[in-house]
């Protein structure tokens, strides 16, 4: 993996993973890695391997929905390193439930993490990623950030709106000149620990949807993921979309129109339980 020697990345979630891959494969390809999670256990195990590589490697628990910390973390990063190149903004959570069944906390919650986080690491990391003069945000959405499916409106909420978000500033940062490349991260289904570490709306069984994901939607390792997301990165992707079906669902949709929606609902009513 060429591109990142020398280069000081920041990935949030990096407890597990595609945080966790992608914190490993930058330590791989000779960048200097700033990882956080509210898991201190994975991060630690991130943190070791890390440092068996022999990546320089600085690990702080970190919750992203805490502004000030994450403000201040930012400064420590820039500190510790003596300057930032790019930030991951990683870190997410899951919650299925329909609108109907779904408390108002639950869809907050979702978004305090899944949109406000990205926020909050975009903009704390974001006078840093300038002044380094060679900067990169990559911020991670989902293929529900291209398309809704039934139970899932508060996910597709926060990604969507990351979606909007970073194609947004990525148009910003070349209006303004300012060295700051900005990619967008669409993956599919990927075998991690989301879906067992996912909340679920009452009368729904976390573990049986965590199964019924593993099982039967998630095909792309992380380690694929995190080699797809880097190789986008090189070549400054505006979209990256990780995972065969992310490549098929992103066209048919692009061909259906809103007419994805009839199709979905049928399939998505008979795959997940309800
Ligand atoms: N796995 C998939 O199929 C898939 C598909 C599309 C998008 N994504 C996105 O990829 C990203 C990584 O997810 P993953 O699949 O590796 O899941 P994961 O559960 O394996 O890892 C997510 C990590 O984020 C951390 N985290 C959760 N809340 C946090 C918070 N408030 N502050 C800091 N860290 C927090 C968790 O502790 C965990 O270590 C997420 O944004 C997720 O929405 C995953």
């Amino acid at each position: 993996m060429e591109g990142f020697a020398g280069k000081v990345a920041v990935v949030t979630g990096a407890g597990s993973g595609i945080g966790q891959a992608l914190a490993i494969e930058l330590g791989r390809s000779g960048a200097k890695v700033a990882i956080s999670d509210v898991d201190t256990e994975g991060l630690a195990a991130t943190e070791e391997r890390l440092k068996a590589i022999g990546a320089p490697v600085k690990a702080d628990r970190l919750d992203v929905t805490e502004r000030e910390a994450f403000l201040l973390y930012a400064d420590a990063v820039k500190e510790h390193f003596g300057k930032v190149n790019q930030i991951y903004n990683n870190a997410g959570i899951a919650f299925t439930g329909d609108v109907e069944v779904s408390q108002f906390k639950d869809i907050e919650r979702v978004m305090d993490v899944d949109f406000w986080g990205v926020v909050n690491g975009t903009k704390a990391f974001l006078p840093h990623l300038i002044a380094s003069g060679d900067g990169h945000v990559i911020n991670v959405s989902s293929l529900f950030g291209i398309f809704s499916v039934p139970g899932q409106a508060a996910y597709n909420s926060a990604k969507f709106a990351v979606r909007g978000f970073t194609e947004a500033l990525r148009q910003e940062m070349a209006l303004a000149k300012h060295p700051v490349k900005v990619t967008c991260v669409h993956p599919g289904g990927i075998k991690t620990a989301i879906a067992r570490n996912a909340t679920a709306a009452d009368g729904l069984d976390p573990k049986e949807l965590a199964e019924t994901f593993d099982k039967k939607l998630a095909n792309t390792s992380p380690q694929r993921a995190a080699t797809i997301i880097l190789d986008g990165v090189r070549k400054n992707k505006a979209r990256v979309l990780v995972g065969p079906d992310a490549k098929v669902l992103d066209v048919i949709v692009r061909i259906t129109g809103s007419g994805y929606q009839r199709l979905f609902q049928s399939v998505v009513g008979k795959t997940m339980p309800r």
